[in-house]
Order: structure tokens, then C-alpha cells, then sequence
């Protein structure tokens, strides 16, 4: 199915791993020019030269970008419009979770979450605006989780601005809608990326990947059976970057197999 993406470009905030690096393939795989970002220069370096394979310098730009600064998010956002002519699809995937109960979280982590799930996203979407305006219209995908309705006390803090996330993405879809940019929401549940693969190294280092997430699985009670895959997350993204979702805003899409129970 043509999804219509030849020639589009795609910012992608946090795409050095995970769900964002393998977002940025397949856009590419798509024919559609990438941009992503991170903090750590060698992540970057390395995600850069794992897009070429795909891409060329022509269609990929990769650049570090602290999501939570003002100035480093709209330097990274105009250089891409500037290299590529401008931009037509912003997916918001950067960030990390805190886990923590309530009153073991800290200030720090609070104020870390909500720079990553309010400001960066605010500042990207500012920064991104004029440039889908001028395209006249386009695509916002912000990454979101499933704690966001169904909250989770060993993670209060991610859970609660999730929750607010989702909130503003809606508000976003009707303020947005006049200028035909379309904003939905992927609402991840379990997935297999680095995010998994740190934790595992750190907590069960004895066990294989493979039985880390057959366990991971079982102890989430996560219906299909297994964790999810990033390139089921990223076919979800591109479908709400494509054309075939030109009427489709406000909403979300749960990537979780069937995790959760909030309607
Ligand atoms: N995997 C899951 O099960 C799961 C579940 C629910 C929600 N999510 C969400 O999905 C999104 C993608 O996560 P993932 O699982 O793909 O994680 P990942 O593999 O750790 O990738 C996270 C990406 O975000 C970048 N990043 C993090 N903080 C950043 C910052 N301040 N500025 C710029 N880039 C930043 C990272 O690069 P640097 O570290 O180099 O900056 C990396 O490219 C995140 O928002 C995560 O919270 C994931």
C-alpha cells in the first residue's frame, strides 16, 4: 500500500533508539526524508550510520538536541526545514520513565518528567508549527504510554504527565485542526528497546533476552502474550503520518497487545 510518504519530511524527536531510530527507518524504507536527534554524540553517530544504509545524506539529517532546551529544539527544527525545504510530519518520541512510588520520587525526577512530557513537547510543536502551517498542513504524533489512562503506582510520576499529555494532544487536534494539521497520539504498552534492555542488563543480567521477556510478559498479564516489537509501534506511526489517515485526529492508538482494561 502506497502510504504516501515519498518526499515528506519527517522530524523525529528522541529517534537515535528505540521506537524513534526504527520510526526513522521506516520512513525512509518509505521515501521520505528524516530528521532525529539525541543527547549522546556516539548514539547519534551510530544511529546515523545505521539510517545510511537505508537513506543517504540527501534524506537523512541527524544532529544532538537536548528536547528539554528551548534553543537546541528549534535550532535542530529550523536546520532540518532548512536542509530538507521544509517539514511535514513531527513525531514526538523522546524521553524516559521514572519509576518510583509516590513518596519515594523526587523533586528532580517530577521536574524531569514534566520538562519531558510538557516542555519538550510544547517547545517542539512551537517550533514545528510555522513549518507545517507553510506546507499548509501536517502531521504531529506524539508518543504516549498506556499508564496514561490506566495509571500504575510504581510509576506515579510518568503515569500522572502522561496523563496530562494526552490531555493536551487533544486540545492540540481542535486548535490545530484549522490549519490542517492533524495530532494523534501511539500509546505504548510493553516494548522491546533500549528503554527494556538497560533494565534487564541492571536487574537480571543472568537472564537471556529471550527469557527476560517471556517473564516480562507473564508479569504484566499482557494478553497477546509477548512484549511488543518497535516496528509494531512504528507501523502505527506511519499510518497516522500517511495519507490514508487524512481525516483522523484527537485520537490515539494503543500498540500494547490488549494491555489494560481503560476503554
Ligand atoms: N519501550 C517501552 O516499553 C515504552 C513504554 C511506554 C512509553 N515509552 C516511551 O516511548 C518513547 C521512546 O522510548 P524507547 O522505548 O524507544 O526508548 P529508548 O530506546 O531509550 O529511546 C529513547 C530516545 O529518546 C532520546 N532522548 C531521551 N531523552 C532525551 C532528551 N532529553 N533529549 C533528546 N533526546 C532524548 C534518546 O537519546 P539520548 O538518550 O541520546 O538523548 C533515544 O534516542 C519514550 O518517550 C518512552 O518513554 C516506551
Amino acid at each position: 500500500m502506497d502510504l504516501g510518504l515519498q518526499g515528506k519530511v519527517a522530524v523525529i524527536m528522541g529517534g537515535t533508539s528505540g521506537v524513534g531510530l526504527k520510526t526513522a527507518e521506516m520512513f525512509l524504507q518509505e521515501g521520505a526524508k528524516v530528521a532525529i536527534c539525541g543527547r549522546n554524540e556516539s548514539r547519534m553517530q551510530q544511529a546515523y550510520e545505521e539510517l545510511l544504509k537505508i537513506g543517504s545524506s540527501e534524506s537523512i539529517f541527524a544532529s544532538t538536541c537536548d528536547v528539554i532546551n528551548k534553543e537546541d529544539v528549534n535550532e535542530f527544527i529550523n536546520s532540518t526545514a532548512k536542509k530538507f525545504g521544509g517539514i511535514d510530519i513531527l513525531v514526538n518520541a523522546a524521553g524516559q520513565s521514572v519509576m518510583g512510588y509516590f513518596f519515594d520520587v523526587t523533586d528532580e525526577q517530577w521536574e524531569q518528567q514534566i520538562q519531558l512530557k510538557y516542555f519538550a513537547i510544547i517547545y517542539a510543536i512551537r517550533g514545528a508549527y510555522p513549518h507545517l502551517k507553510n506546507r499548509g498542513g501536517g502531521r504531529i504524533i506524539n508518543i504516549n504510554a498506556t499508564l496514561s489512562k490506566e495509571p500504575e503506582r510504581h510509576m506515579v510520576a510518568t503515569a500522572a504527565t502522561r496523563a496530562g499529555l494526552m490531555n493536551l494532544s487533544k486540545t492540540l487536534s481542535q486548535e490545530l485542526a484549522p490549519d490542517n494539521i492533524l495530532v494523534n497520539s501511539v500509546s505504548l504498552g510493553v516494548i522491546r528497546t533500549d528503554q527494556w534492555e538497560r533494565r534487564r542488563l541492571k536487574n537480571a543480567p543472568e537472564l537471556s533476552a529471550e527469557e527476560y521477556y517471556e517473564d516480562l510478559a507473564k508479569k504484566r498479564n499482557i494478553p497477546l502474550g509477548r512484549v511488543g516489537e518497535p516496528e509494531e509501534v512504528s507501523a502505527a506511526i506511519l499510518f497516522l503520518a500517511s495519507k490514508q489517515a487524512s481525516y483522523i485526529s484527537g485520537t490515539t492508538i494503543e500498540t500494547a497487545g490488549a494491555l489494560g482494561k481503560a476503554l
